[in-house]
């Protein structure tokens, strides 16, 4: 590095500076926040970028270093950290203090917060109050809510309101009651209507959409069609993104995991070895030796 570049603030900090939305998304070395205008840039450039969820300022902390440079608040924190079946349970009270966290572990990524079942489907002026409380309260950088033509009217007001707004359709589990967990889009008419679907986000003035179990040429063609982003789940390789709720991603999650997620660690035994190591130490009287104690 150059005298003069360690001497000059990062592109993007402090007052008047200019956003250099120019560097990879991932591994791009920026320590500003990631924006809504850098996720447009990357597509521009046909750069492809990871998404997970996050739930905590610790992991939150953990990804954040690791470079992803959106991290998701997902309603998937029902399933996974607060024990419920699904998501259709998960309050906006929940959302808002796990996005806090995640927002007060990071300083680099975007964070996206999940409007939970119940906060916006009565229509845009209720989404707009549940949504500013996600912006206000917790800080998040934008928001997410499912539903593609039916949602159109929420995303139209809350971006023109000021809040980025993230689609996601296909499969939107807070439907799990009418959908089931199956994969969406599969038929003509199934596919004429995502096609639909992505174009109402869009047009609402979405940045970018999560296409959740959509099969794979559906999404490659609707990822050709857009030029908003597309983040895929359980839709094949030519998304622009992916994303992964990460307990399955490390291997935390219990029982059957969905056959589009991979395990990269296996924190589960892991985690499960370090307690069992912990609790024979402690029967054998071996734990806590001389340089754990005090005198
Ligand atoms: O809640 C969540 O984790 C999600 C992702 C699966 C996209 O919506």
């Amino acid at each position: 590095m150059t005298l003069q570049a360690a001497q000059e603030p990062p592109a993007g900090s402090g007052r008047g500076a200019k956003a250099d939305n120019t560097r990879a998304l991932y591994g791009g070395g920026s320590s500003r926040r990631i924006t809504v205008h850098d996720i447009a840039a990357a597509k521009e450039r046909g750069e492809k970028w990871p998404m997970l969820t996050a739930y905590d300022a610790m992991t939150a902390s953990v990804f954040d270093e690791a470079g992803i440079p959106v991290l998701l608040v997902g309603d998937s924190m029902g399933n996974v950290h607060l024990g419920y079946e699904t998501t259709v349970p998960v309050t906006l009270d929940e959302m808002t203090m796990l996005s806090a966290a995640v927002v007060r572990g990071t300083r680099r990524a975007l964070i996206v917060g999940d409007l939970p079942f119940g906060s916006y489907q009565e229509g845009p002026v209720q989404a707009l109050r549940n949504a500013t409380r996600l912006v206000k309260d917790a800080g998040v950088g934008a928001v997410k809510l499912e539903g593609g033509e039916r949602s159109h009217a929420q995303i139209e007001l809350l971006v023109q309101a000021g809040i980025p707004v993230m689609g996601h359709i296909g499969l939107t589990p807070q439907s799990v009651n009418t959908l089931g967990y199956r994969v969406q889009g599969r038929g003509e008419e199934a596919a004429q209507q995502l096609l639909r679907d992505a174009k109402a986000v869009q047009d609402a003035g979405a940045f970018a959409v999560v296409l959740e179990l959509v099969p794979a040429e559906l999404a490659a063609e609707v990822t050709r069609i857009l030029h908003i982003p597309t983040i895929g789940i359980g839709a094949g390789i030519e998304t622009d993104a992916q994303v992964l709720v990460y307990t399955d991603m490390v291997g935390l999650t219990g029982g059957k995991v969905p056959r589009f997620t991979k395990q990269y660690a296996n924190l589960r035994r892991t985690l499960g070895d370090a307690a069992k190591e912990f609790a024979d130490e402690v029967i054998g009287g071996t734990f806590p030796q001389e340089e754990h104690t005090f005198h």
